[in-house]
Order: C-alpha cells, then sequence, then structure tokens
C-alpha cells in the first residue's frame, strides 16, 4: 500500500463529513455502536433548519450529522427527495473567498455568491454537485480567534 501522506495538501483538509439523519438520537446510537463518541453539545444552525452533533473521526475530521426540525429547509427536502445518507463533506481552507475565486475561474459553480457564516461561526460555500460528479463540497475557513 502507498503511504500518500506526502501528497497531503494542508491548505485543503478533510474538516468534516456530514450525513443526514431523520432523528438526531437514533443516528447517534448508531454511530456510536459504530465506534464513534458525539460531543454533549448539539448546535441549531436555523440557516439551514437543522441541529447538528459532532463526532471525530480522526485528529482532525469530524463526522457531522444534520437532523431537521421543521417542514422546510434544505436538508428537509433533502431527506425527502433522496432519504438518509450522506450529505456533503467539507474541506477546511485559508482563505474561502480566495478558494471560491480559484474555483469560479477553473470554471466550477458555486452556491453562494459570498460565502456565509456556517456551524461554528466559519465563513463557508458550497460547490454544486452539477460541477463535482454528484458530491455537494463545502469549504470552510475557520473564524479569526483573537
Ligand atoms: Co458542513
Amino acid at each position: 500500500m502507498h503511504n500518500a501522506l506526502e501528497l497531503l495538501n494542508e491548505d485543503c483538509l478533510l474538516d468534516h463529513v456530514a450525513v443526514v439523519v431523520k432523528d438526531l438520537k437514533a443516528g447517534k446510537k448508531l454511530w456510536e455502536e459504530i465506534g464513534l463518541t458525539f460531543s454533549e453539545e448539539e448546535e441549531v444552525v436555523e440557516a439551514q433548519g437543522v441541529t447538528t452533533a459532532f463526532a471525530p473521526m480522526d485528529k482532525n475530521a469530524n463526522l457531522e450529522l444534520l437532523c431537521p426540525y421543521g417542514e422546510d429547509g434544505p436538508i428537509h427536502k433533502f431527506i425527502e427527495k433522496k432519504g438518509e445518507g450522506i450529505h456533503h463533506l467539507c474541506f477546511k481552507v485559508p482563505d474561502v473567498k480566495a478558494k471560491c475565486n480559484e474555483l469560479k475561474e477553473k470554471g466550477f459553480k458555486l452556491i453562494n455568491e459570498e460565502p456565509v457564516i456556517g456551524a461554528g461561526g466559519c465563513l463557508v460555500n458550497f460547490i454544486h454537485p452539477k460541477s463535482t460528479g454528484g458530491v455537494l463540497v463545502e469549504l470552510s475557513q475557520q473564524p479569526k480567534e483573537d
């Protein structure tokens, strides 16, 4: 097997994989049976109409469960159309705006014209699945600590 770590790009690291569930408690229980441990905190992201829960998968990346709490919002629609399952994966980048400009120049279609505030106060944008072979990709910049 190859050790590919030498190819790792520190400016584009996996931050989380997001999975949509109908029931947050049941979703957590399932993934805990597989071997993950969830943080006690659950965060409501009003813009998405979801409650989220995080469990680390390795030293850098989390599994994020997304559970819709209402009848509208993009995640509720996703469940109605496709059912539960993987929703997106997210890469951490140092400068989300610069990354979006770079991708736009390469012809990628982005969901938002400008980055928006996501879970944990991160600045985020998404690459449209039409540009990525069907995979919704989130780009996320950590909030500045001061
Ligand atoms: Co996300």
